[in-house]
């Protein structure tokens, strides 16, 4: 029985050696095309989110990755040509909605994108819905079916003039939104932002937001 167990312990070190071989021979032929972040595991859970403005301004929205790839995500988001953004990418124009870049093939439709509706307060982040194409925010609309004319070229990033219907809530309440989100803990107010925040109070008093920011006030 020793001896088996030997012989299997054995075979079991030629096996990885050989194994680890391959697998460094692989990496080496392909390191100059592939990303290899690309072949990593998105784990998300509500730790995976904080205060919006810890992740990295770019234009009026924020980019972060956590795969670390942050340089990859900032070449898509630069790039005025519009780019396919690295697995791994987090992008958020409001502290409580999410896309997420995950594995390559987890879901072909949303070019991988993983939507996310949070709920967030003092004490963090609690995810509320998450899923491809079937995500509604508080606006009672869905993620996917917004994002989508964005696909081609701009990998579902609408901003403004990728084709997306727009939103009725513009830069300076999404950015007195940021300033404000209560997992940063103080808020960073700038002058304008309380009465953007007034403005898009009536908004929602008024129903013209809908549902969208009612949670947050
Ligand atoms: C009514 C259509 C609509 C719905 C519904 C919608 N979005 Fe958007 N979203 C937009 C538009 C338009 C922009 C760009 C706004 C701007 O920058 O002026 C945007 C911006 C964003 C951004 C910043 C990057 C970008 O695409 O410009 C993220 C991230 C985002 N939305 C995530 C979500 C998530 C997650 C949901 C669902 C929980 C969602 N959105 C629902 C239309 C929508």
């Amino acid at each position: 029985m020793k001896a088996v167990i030997k012989i299997g312990q054995g075979a079991m070190i030629l096996f990885m050696t050989l194994m680890s071989n391959t697998a460094s021979y692989a990496a080496t032929v392909s390191e100059a095309e592939v990303d290899k972040s690309d072949t990593k595991v998105v784990n998300i859970d509500e730790t995976s989110f904080s205060c919006i403005r810890d992740m990295t301004p770019v234009r009026h929205f924020y980019v972060d990755n956590l795969l670390g790839n942050i340089e990859g995500t900032l070449a898509a988001a630069n790039s005025p040509e519009g780019a396919i953004y690295p697995t791994g990418s987090v992008v958020q124009l409001v502290p409580t909605e999410v896309m997420v870049k995950r594995e390559p093939g987890t879901f072909a439709a949303t070019n991988d994108w993983e939507f996310f509706e949070l709920e967030v307060d003092e004490n963090g982040s609690k995810i509320a819905k998450r899923g491809f194409v079937d995500v509604v925010n508080r606006f009672d609309g869905n993620c996917f079916a917004c994002h989508v004319p964005a696909k081609e070229k701009w990998d579902f990033i609408c901003e403004s003039g990728h084709g997306c219907e727009p939103i009725p809530i513009d830069h300076k309440m999404t950015g007195a939104l940021q300033r404000s989100d209560p997992r940063c803990g103080d808020t960073a107010l700038e002058s304008g932002d309380t009465m953007a925040l007034i403005k898009l109070k009536l908004m929602v008093g008024a129903g013209l937001t809908k549902k969208w920011f009612e949670d947050l006030f």
